[in-house]
């Protein structure tokens, strides 16, 4: 099908200025997502199809969840996790022995493996008498549905140690292996668009995980970011992007730990 230059244009000029996702130069990307999307709602004309995006928000919605690019795994980085258990929560438990709850985000989680990585992390340290919560959030319905089901192949399972499978998720049926209900129940996923502002119950995190999600913005867009998680961080709290990406300068306290770890002052 072809997509009109125009039709493309207003559909990246959107999707950049609602979301923060750069696509202007990802033609040939949106024009096979969206050929597939028509297909499958009985479209054979692009710019028809797109005129009937427009007009109905259940699309639009379908739309973002078809745009957007989730693709994750379980313990993705592995060295995030071991610095996470070696380093910062004995750091954050040191600093506070008293008030041992640790609060986290997983911004932009997509289908849940990187919030239940972190799950199984800290229940590895249970010695420790941990009390944690973790937020995981996106902006694609379709990926935070399957986060929240929790169900994933063995496939899925490939990066987590045969032990940990074993104690940490249940065979439903084959091939398909849920969280357990009590990593569950730590873990809530909600809907969170992270271009607008948060919600007043998104603050004192101690640490947020934001990887592989800034690197489809442009700058301006992750300069404002950056400044809103440094806000909602409790002093001493980390952020961790993606291994590949930097952080751009800008007029906040982080101190860069190590590559792709940064801490706000305490
Ligand atoms: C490539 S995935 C990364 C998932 C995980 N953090 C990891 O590193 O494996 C990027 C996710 O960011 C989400 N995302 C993109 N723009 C977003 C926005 N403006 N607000 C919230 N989530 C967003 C996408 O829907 C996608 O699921």
């Amino acid at each position: 099908m072809e997509l009109l230059r125009e039709d493309f244009d207003e559909i990246q000029k959107k999707i950049i200025s609602f979301y923060g996702i750069d696509l202007s130069r990802k033609y040939e990307l949106v024009k096979n997502r969206l050929t597939t999307f028509a297909i499958d709602e009985g479209y054979n004309d692009l710019h028809k199809f797109i005129k009937a995006i427009k007009k109905n928000p259940f699309l639009y919605k379908e739309l973002v969840n078809r745009l957007t690019t989730n693709y994750t795994y379980f313990f993705r980085e592995k060295e995030h996790f071991k610095i996470l258990k070696e380093k910062i929560i004995p750091e954050i438990m040191n600093k506070n022995p008293n008030n041992l709850r640790l609060k986290i985000w997983s911004a932009g989680c997509s289908k849940g493996n990187e919030a239940y990585s972190i799950a199984i992390t800290l229940e590895e340290m249970l010695g420790l008498k941990l009390n944690y919560s973790i937020y995981g959030t996106d902006i694609s319905t379709k990926v935070l549905n399957f986060a929240n089901k929790g169900i994933y192949t063995r496939e899925d399972l490939k990066k987590i140690e045969e032990d940990k499978i074993m104690k940490y998720f249940n065979k439903i049926r084959e091939n398909q292996f849920q969280v357990i209900d009590r990593l569950v129940k730590k873990v809530y996923f909600s809907e969170l668009n992270l271009m607008l502002p948060f919600n007043p119950f998104f603050n004192n995190f101690n640490i947020i995980f934001c990887r592989n999600v800034m690197i489809y913005f442009p700058l301006d867009v992750k300069i404002k970011l950056i400044n809103k998680f440094y806000n909602v961080l409790q002093p001493g709290g980390y952020l961790i992007i993606g291994k590949s990406e930097i952080l751009p300068k800008t007029k906040n306290n982080f101190k860069l730990v190590q590559q792709s770890i940064y801490r706000k002052e305490l």
